[in-house]
């Protein structure tokens, strides 16, 4: 203990300081989307003088004080930035970054529904179980915290059913637009495509609009997909995924097995490899997910994938999962070949040929 020299304590003191407060990143932002900060400042039109800000917020008058502080912190953290800050005459003044105008409500991207779904005190509570899950023989730390499965309490609570499935819509909405825009040839020639476990089919309805002669059809539990409409060469299929898949030339699935570890993903890999089984050459299974990679990413993209990593942990049985790891489970399911491309962020689009 005495070897330690007090400059080091303290630093270390300080990293761990940063670390017991890293929620209030997470907290403070929740509080700026749900005020609808950025849709206020990006209304306004210019730079937004703090006092027009704090009077257009839907705030009690004695926590007028406040807002500086939440904008500083928010700025501190990428998703402002302060004009006149160095002049004593001017008021400070607030602009969006690329970040706080991806929480605009209404662009077409918009990350916010998938922040308000993971930042809800039913995804966000199980965190307090974790160390306890730990002890028990519980698939998750979800059951742990709630007595059931997360897509069984989708199943029965339909507010929260609503709730994950816009989350997931807005990924999908930035996602495909990518993935159209850049990654046409994976889709080529396709003749038909079932998007397992496809949510309420924001991805397959825009692959069939951009695809028209792709017949696509969603697939998912019956809870998620009852009532959906679908269209000329777009249709809704309810199911489990673990029983039997409708056969297609390709099989998506886009964050479906980072939700399950690695037995459970074999099945349900088999369970694509007979769906495309007799499709000839074009039978291929299409995944979008995660592939870790601690060497090339920066400091940041590293911590994000490691963080889904555990967020997989906690909501559900399953992991992000390395390029090793990949190959494993699809040579495990019997695939013989397979392609990355990383072309989603953090993620990559994972072609594999039965
Ligand atoms: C993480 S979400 C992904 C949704 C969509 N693919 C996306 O990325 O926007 C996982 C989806 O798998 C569905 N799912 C879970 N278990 C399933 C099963 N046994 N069979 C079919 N779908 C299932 C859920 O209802 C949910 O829509």
């Amino acid at each position: 203990m005495e070897s330690y020299s007090s400059s080091n304590l303290l630093k270390a003191q300080s990293h761990i300081w940063n670390h017991i407060c890293n929620f209030i990143n997470s907290m403070s932002l929740k509080c700026v989307v749900d005020l609808g900060i950025p849709d206020i400042i990006h209304n306004y039109g210019k730079p937004m003088p703090l006092s027009k800000l704090t009077s257009s917020l839907p705030i009690h008058p004695s926590k007028k004080p406040c807002i500086p502080r939440l904008m500083r912190v928010m700025t501190q953290a990428g998703f402002f930035v302060e004009h006149n800050v160095n002049d004593n005459e001017l008021e400070i003044e607030y602009m969006l970054t690329d970040e706080s105008i991806l929480l605009l409500k209404d662009h077409p991207m918009s990350v916010t529904p998938f922040l308000q779904a993971v930042l809800h005190p039913i995804l966000a509570n199980p965190w307090h179980e974790l160390s306890t899950w730990l002890k028990t023989d519980d698939p998750t730390t979800f059951e742990t915290a709630h007595g059931m499965l997360i897509w069984d309490y989708a199943a029965r609570e339909p507010a929260f059913n609503n709730l994950f499935n816009d989350a997931m819509a807005s990924d999908a909405r930035l996602v495909t637009s990518v993935v159209i825009e850049k990654c046409t040839g994976v889709f080529n020639g396709l003749e038909s495509l079932v998007d397992v476990g496809g949510g309420t089919g924001t991805m397959a309805k825009a692959l069939a609009k951009s695809f028209p002669k792709m017949e696509c059809t969603v697939f998912d539990l019956p809870h998620v997909v009852d009532g959906l409409q679908g269209s000329d060469n777009l249709n809704y299929v309810g199911g489990d995924m673990f029983k039997k898949i409708p056969p297609a030339d390709a099989i998506l699935l886009k964050w479906i097995l980072h939700d399950w570890n690695d037995e459970e993903c074999v099945e349900i890999l088999k369970k694509c490899k007979d769906a495309i089984a007799n499709k000839g050459k074009k039978a291929k299974v299409i995944i979008i997910d995660m592939v870790v990679d601690k060497e090339k990413g920066n400091g940041e993209s590293v911590e994000t994938q490691l963080f889904f990593d555990m967020l997989m942990m906690v909501l559900a049985s399953g992991k992000e999962r390395t390029k090793k790891e990949w190959i494993k489970l699809i040579s495990s399911a019997g695939f013989s070949d397979y392609k990355i491309t990383p072309i989603l962020g953090l993620r990559s689009l994972i072609e594999i040929y039965p």
